[in-house]
């Protein structure tokens, strides 16, 4: 008889979760999370389908109205800023070596889409050999002060002066200055120390704290606390949260965006938990998503 008790637990978890299943986004959408304006993140630009951190995948990702071009940052030997996620080129270019240990010169000698070809011959193009590693610079001004950037301090302990560099860039093209209501520039670290020293730079950029769980992720409310002194949001690996996660990080006031979800599935669960936004390889498919709940979200708020 004592095991009954579990036994019926986990039969009515199994019910709940199939029951759920079967219902369609739209039948699970409600209005509590109306008015939210979620962001696309166009992870290292559409780079399902482009190779990462490419002029062409960020074209593709900024195809996705709205959207936001996302850009890891790592530093040349003579201190230019390009995007890179890796510390070496070995994984996206035909070289070999730390970037920090390259010169601009050199890095743009290399070739950054044919890994790509050779990775993906699904979505393989001739064109992709003769891309380039961008430099931040290059980027803005392809894009200009209208997009919208989602920008990464990566390896900042390793990088002097990082920060200073990103934010005059900023200036410079006048990045920061239109950035009160529409958020144009969001930048984000997994390293707080990045975020605190750009805070006191500059408090009016909207900063997210990057987090890497192992297993199931938990938060405090100390730790949330901590982080919206400098920050507006939390930017937590996706497989490890669930919806009591992310409730208690929107109810703490912060922004929530997983990355990164490349399943239509998860984007729907995601949206349906409360995410405020979502890094994905492919916007397109989230904006189509997203298209969906909002319109469901709309018929639920007007019932
Ligand atoms: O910046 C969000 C996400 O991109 C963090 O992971 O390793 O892809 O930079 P990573
Ligand atoms: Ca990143």
């Amino acid at each position: 008889m004592k095991r009954l008790g579990p036994v019926l637990l986990f039969i009515t978890i199994v019910v709940l979760m199939i029951y759920k299943l079967q219902i369609p986004l739209s039948q699970q959408v409600n209005s509590s999370n109306s008015n939210t304006n979620h962001l696309i993140v166009a992870h290292r630009g559409a780079s399902g389908y482009a190779p990462e951190h490419t002029i062409a995948s960020y074209e593709l990702g900024e195809k996705v109205n709205g959207s936001y071009i996302e850009i890891d940052l790592q530093m040349t030997k003579d201190g230019h800023l390009v995007a890179m996620h890796d510390e070496t080129v070995d994984r996206t270019t035909n070289g070999t070596g730390f970037v920090k240990d390259i010169t601009l010169d050199e890095i743009k000698k290399l070739d950054a889409g044919s890994w790509f070809n050779d990775m993906y011959p699904e979505y393989a193009n001739e064109a992709f050999k003769e891309l380039e590693v961008p430099t931040l610079e290059e980027i803005f001004q392809t894009f200009g002060n209208d997009a919208n950037y989602y920008i990464e301090t990566k390896s900042p302990i390793k990088y002097r002066n990082m920060e200073e560099k990103l934010l005059e860039l900023l200036d410079i093209y006048q990045l920061t200055s239109h950035n009160d209501d529409t958020n144009h520039v969001i930048i984000q670290s997994f390293s707080s120390e990045s975020l605190e020293k750009i805070h006191e730079l500059n408090p009016n950029i909207p900063l997210v704290q990057l987090l890497a769980y192992t297993g199931k992720a938990s938060i405090s409310d100390k730790q949330l606390a901590a982080i919206k002194k400098y920050a507006i949001g939390i930017a937590p690996n996706f497989p490890s949260i669930n919806q009591a996660y992310v409730e208690k990080a929107r109810k703490s006031g912060l922004d929530i965006h997983p990355y990164t979800i490349n399943d239509k599935e998860e984007m729907e669960n995601a949206l349906l938990w409360g995410v405020t936004g979502v890094f994905t390889n492919d916007p397109e498919l989230f904006q189509n998503v997203l298209n969906t709940y909002n319109r469901m979200e709309n018929v639920a708020g007007k019932e």
